[in-house]
């Protein structure tokens, strides 16, 4: 068996045409298609070595073990990884985020696309791109965008075979930046994968899925095309969707505070009365990620800091794929 120590590290991404609601909850095969930004400067960074003398799978996140539910989905994607290998050896993991949990970043993506690549590779596995985006899936949907760099699409595709994610654009293409608005550093009460399996239960999500395609082209356009007011359209437009599918699913899931709302109507007005370049998207917490231009976003971050309820802001540009730092054989 030629199995190692990798490292890996992996950025999270924020994604401008959401996913939300799987066809499949078990495989995480997505209802519609989505579109992301890799978020460079934030990232996880993961040593995966399969060792025979382990009992279990052993999990260290942040210098702590964990064990229970963060371990058995840790456990669900090695075992597909030693399925592959054909090997049986348990695996020791190590993880750590620069980046503060409850920041309203979410971990999951850059977590499991580090765990693929650094997995496979300790595991003697040589994986494509598709197949590392596929992998990363199984443990979260939006990790599948985390392996490929810069703006990522994630295609819905019909099985598990082309249900992956792919770049459209590296990440020096077009000079975005995320300013994210802090406004709660508490964790979420409902987390995605149970929000993904209730999706449905939204009168609205039908017509959120069928519209997906439209949106999808128009983002897909806009970024190409770096056209910054289609982009700004869009993506508000798609993130209002999601909230307004999670708001009138069973139970409802309200994410937004007041301070969101404040910074989402603060962004319009910028953008409509002050021609800046600047608009919001949320995902499944309270805090707003503010996408802008380089070239406006100190603007953009100063004006957050000035608002009352936003606590802090992080600043990201568009960051490069999933990828090994250490192979140590
Ligand atoms: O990958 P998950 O299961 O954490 O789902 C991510 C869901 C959203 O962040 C709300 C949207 C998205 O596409 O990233």
């Amino acid at each position: 068996m030629n199995t190692s120590s990798v490292t890996a590290i992996a950025h999270p991404n924020i994604a401008f045409i959401k996913y939300w609601g799987n066809r499949d909850n078990i495989l995480r095969l997505p209802m519609n298609g989505s579109i992301s930004m890799n978020l460079d400067g934030l990232c996880t960074r993961t040593t995966v070595s399969f060792q025979p003398s382990l009992p279990f799978d052993e999990l260290i996140i942040n210098g702590r073990e964990v064990t229970g539910a963060g371990l058995d989905r840790v456990s669900y994607i090695l075992d597909i990884i030693r399925g592959m290998a054909n090997i049986h050896d348990r695996a020791e993991v190590i993880t750590e985020n620069n980046f503060p949990s409850g920041a309203g970043i979410a971990s999951s993506a850059s977590a499991f696309a580090a765990l693929a690549v650094a997995g496979s590779k300790a595991a003697g596995l040589n994986l494509s791109e598709p197949e590392l985006s596929r992998l990363a899936r199984r443990g979260s949907g939006s990790a599948s965008r985390s392996i490929p760099g810069g703006f990522v699409e994630w295609q819905v595709g019909t099985t598990d075979e082309d249900s992956f994610a792919f770049s459209i654009a590296p990440a020096d293409h077009w000079k975005l930046v995320d300013c994210v608005a802090i406004v709660s550093a508490s964790h979420k009460k409902t987390g995605s994968t149970e929000g993904h399996s209730i999706a449905p239960t939204s009168p609205l999500q039908a017509a959120r899925v069928a519209d997906a395609p439209r949106r999808l082209e128009i983002c897909r356009k806009a970024i190409l095309e770096k056209d910054f007011d289609a982009f700004a359209s869009i993506v508000e437009l798609d993130s209002d969707m999601m909230h307004s599918v999670m708001m009138t699913s069973t139970p409802a899931l309200h994410y937004w505070k007041p301070a969101s709302l404040d910074v989402m109507n603060s962004v319009r007005m910028w953008r409509t009365n002050e021609s800046i370049p600047a608009c919001y998207t949320v995902d499944a917490g309270a805090n707003v990620h503010v996408i802008t231009l380089e070239s406006e976003a100190h603007i953009v971050e100063k004006r957050l800091r000035e608002i009352k309820s936003v606590e802090d802001v992080l600043v990201a540009h568009a960051g490069g794929p999933a990828t090994i730092v250490k192979n140590s054989d």
